[in-house]
């Protein structure tokens, strides 16, 4: 029988690159999501019914344990952006990372890898913050082996990143950042899926890794470079924190009173975050120390931000039929 993990929000954006990996693998995937009608993607992933979605709240001790049941290894996946409701930053980022752990623990799971983020600080003034913290904290006491990834932005296909500013450079002249002289280490989801891979499969050692690409550079270099690669021209501008905040006030109230129809495009816990760097650590294990090359985003953003180009698709006949004409 072959091996057997179960990956927590593994149909999220990092979970689904991982699931992939562990298919590939020769694995078995439990995918335990809340959703799982809506993670029927991740089946053609392996064999039939290699990889299976499964329901599962981890907000609930029996939900998590009856989709452990017999697992070799175990990957938390989940996160949150909501700072309130039922699924929020402690229920998901502190009790769900501890129930997780306690639960693999009692179990007997050979390994168990924890994602977490950098920034994650127990005195920190953003809730996500200080909840991952507290999160890596309650997963090492249950689970002293446990390997934690703290990874930098992520981007990648699905990414809310790249693809979030791209889409809304469509929208007018300007395009507006919180932080833009922040430096941002982003990496790619795949390297980040590796690392996983390897803790998974017990053949990286335990501990904390800070996962970022190879380069860092500003908010606003990498929007720039963004741009060059939608072949759009904006003027970016940097908005004071204090502003972002009030917009972030009144973004929340109207998800909360429209009951989420509409989406906040920042919150005040965000323009927190924004305020510090997001960078791999002095001293900290990280890619190299698995063995992993970090891809850069410019080899990879064109795969995927080509839709975002004036012309879409045709954007590159429109150019090769414009050189015609002024030849
Ligand atoms: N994306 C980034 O740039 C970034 C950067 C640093 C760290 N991280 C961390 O990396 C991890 C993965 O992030 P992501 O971007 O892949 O997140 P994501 O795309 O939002 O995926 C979240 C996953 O968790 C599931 N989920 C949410 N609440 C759940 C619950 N109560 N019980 C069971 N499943 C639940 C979701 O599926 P259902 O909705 O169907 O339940 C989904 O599969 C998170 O811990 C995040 O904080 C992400």
């Amino acid at each position: 029988m072959s091996k057997l993990v179960t990956i927590y929000g593994g149909s999220g954006f990092v979970g689904r690159y991982v699931a992939r990996r562990m298919a590939k693998l020769g694995w078995r995937v439990r995918v335990a999501v809340r959703h799982p009608n809506e993670a029927l993607f991740v089946k053609p992933y392996g064999s039939v019914g290699q990889v299976e979605p499964v329901f599962c709240n981890i907000r609930d001790d029996s939900s998590v344990r009856s989709v452990m049941q017999g697992a070799d290894a175990v990957m938390n996946c989940v996160g949150t952006f909501d700072a309130r409701g039922k699924n929020s930053f402690d229920a998901v980022q502190v009790e769900g990372a501890e129930r997780i752990a306690r639960i693999a623990a009692e179990q007997g799971v050979g390994t168990l890898v924890h994602v977490s983020a950098i920034g994650a600080d127990k005195e920190s003034s953003s809730g996500y913050a200080r909840s991952k913290a507290l999160g890596e904290e309650a997963v090492l006491a249950a689970f002293p082996r446990a390997m934690i990834l703290r990874p930098s932005v992520i981007f990648g296909m699905e990414d809310q990143f790249f693809n979030r500013f791209a889409a809304m450079s469509r929208m007018g002249p300007v395009l507006a950042l919180v932080g833009a002289d922040r430096n941002f280490q982003p990496v790619y989801v795949d390297n980040v899926a590796e690392a996983a891979e390897k803790g998974l499969a017990g053949s990286a050692a335990p501990g904390v890794y800070e996962l970022g690409g190879p380069e860092v550079k500003s908010f606003r270099a990498f929007i720039e470079e963004m741009l060059t690669v939608i072949r759009r021209r904006k003027m970016l501008v940097n908005l004071p924190y204090g502003l972002a905040s009030v917009i972030g006030r009144l973004s929340e109230f109207a998800q909360r009173i429209t009951g989420g129809l509409f989406t906040a495009p920042i919150t005040r816990d965000q323009v927190v975050m924004l305020r510090r760097d997001n960078v791999v650590s002095d001293g900290a294990k990280g890619l190299s120390d698995l063995g992993i090359s970090p891809v850069a985003p410019e080899a990879v953003m064109p795969d995927y931000l080509w839709r975002f180009r004036p012309g879409g698709q045709y954007d590159a006949i429109k150019e090769s039929a414009a050189n015609l004409r002024t030849e």
